[in-house]
């Protein structure tokens, strides 16, 4: 008798093993996890997104969450895909940081008719009602602060000339960010085109007109470069770059060295800012190529992120949301619809603060950025 039931026991436990029953539920779950949470980041093929994905999943998993991280490949078809599965796999929240912010509104009804809380990730989602917190930075002065760098690199307080000639480039226009940072970008160039410190030879202002879709630098480098053929010719020299975006400005900085701008008298390369901090811009900007970039801490992104996932999930109230600053295109009840939102703060960062505001706070080591 005594046998049998051992052995009966030893078959339970193999066939349990077997089932892949030990310690896992059919969503791939810890038993003693807190709950699936689903992360979609638009792409893994820039530096920022894989930290971001990473920031979070680690943060959430150190809680006890179990999580579904997944990247898009800037394909809008396959993250509305990856929505939809974690949608049917029972995910306790979303996190999104979407391709186009306007492309999602299935799903993010189908997320709230399932109860599940949805997180705009950095950047807004749009013309939905369904979207219950937004987690980003504050767009508008980080676009301040790329204006901001090329008032101080081209010292337009004090020209050393008339005009300092400048070309813009915008972000992606499917993306909502790209509002904010040309916004405050321009609200701090405005008065200097204005009084005639600075001209954009071009003519190329508008949004919509300098504007690069999916943030592909290829393209702006293709742009950069018919400017520079169209209207710097003779005398008339490119003296500054409005970048909203690192592989922007160091692609645009490649169009200008091929037609001799860093190795021809008068003609050094033009003042560039950026954002992001990425590697390779920190190296150009420690070279004294790219002027400066815009850090935005994307640890502190995640770590935000993960505190109001774990806050939603226990039921706890929320504190410290701004809710004025993001409408997001949709009504309820007739008037807009505000998403609540918690900003953080971004840094300028140039040859003088790389040590301080880079490397002393762990976000690149020194052995990253070869130094
Ligand atoms: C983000 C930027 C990023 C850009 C391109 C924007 O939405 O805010 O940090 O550089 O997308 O990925």
């Amino acid at each position: 008798m005594k046998r049998t039931v051992v052995f009966g026991f030893a078959l339970l436990m193999a066939a349990a093993v077997f089932l892949g029953c030990g310690g896992k539920d059919a969503g791939g779950q810890a038993e003693d996890s807190k709950g699936l949470i689903g992360v979609v980041m638009p792409t893994r093929s820039e530096e920022r997104w894989n930290k971001d994905g990473n920031a979070v999943k680690e943060g959430l998993e150190k809680l006890g969450y179990t999580v579904d991280l997944q990247f898009s490949d800037d394909d809008i078809p396959t993250q509305l895909n990856q929505i939809d599965n974690m949608i049917t796999n029972g995910v306790k929240a979303l996190v999104i940081a979407s391709i186009d912010g306007s492309s999602l509104g299935t799903q993010l009804e189908n997320a709230r008719a399932a109860g599940i809380p949805v997180i705009s990730y950095d950047r807004l989602l749009m013309q939905s009602p369904n979207v219950d917190y937004y987690v980003s930075f504050d767009n508008y002065k980080v676009g301040r602060q790329m204006g901001q760098i090329l008032v101080n690199g081209l010292n337009l307080d004090n020209p050393a000339k008339r005009p300092i000639n400048l070309e813009l480039f915008a972000g992606s226009p499917d993306d909502n960010n790209s509002v904010g940072f040309y916004q405050g970008a321009i609200d701090v160039l405005q008065p200097y085109m204005d009084s005639g410190v600075v001209a954009v030879p071009s003519g190329q202002i508008d949004r919509t007109v300098i504007g690069t879709l999916r943030w592909d630098a290829a393209e702006a480098q293709k742009r950069m470069e018919n400017l520079l053929s169209r209207y710097y010719s003779g005398n008339v020299v490119l003296d500054g770059i409005l970048s909203p975006y690192d592989p922007i400005s160091l692609s645009c900085l490649e169009a200008c060295k091929a037609v001799g701008y860093g190795s021809t008298p008068g003609k050094p390369l033009p003042v560039a800012g950026g954002q992001d901090c990425i590697v390779a811009s920190v190296k150009s900007i420690v070279q004294g190529e790219q002027y400066a970039t815009v850090l935005k801490d994307t640890r502190s992104l995640g770590a935000a992120t993960v505190e109001l996932v774990d806050k939603i999930m226990k039921g706890e109230t929320i504190s410290g949301l701004d809710t004025t600053s993001y409408p997001n295109g949709a009504s309820v009840n007739g008037s807009p619809y505000i998403v609540p939102s918690l900003l953080l703060d971004s840094v300028i960062v140039t040859q003088d603060n790389v040590q301080k505001d880079v490397i002393d706070t762990g976000y690149h080591s020194r052995e990253e950025l070869g130094l």
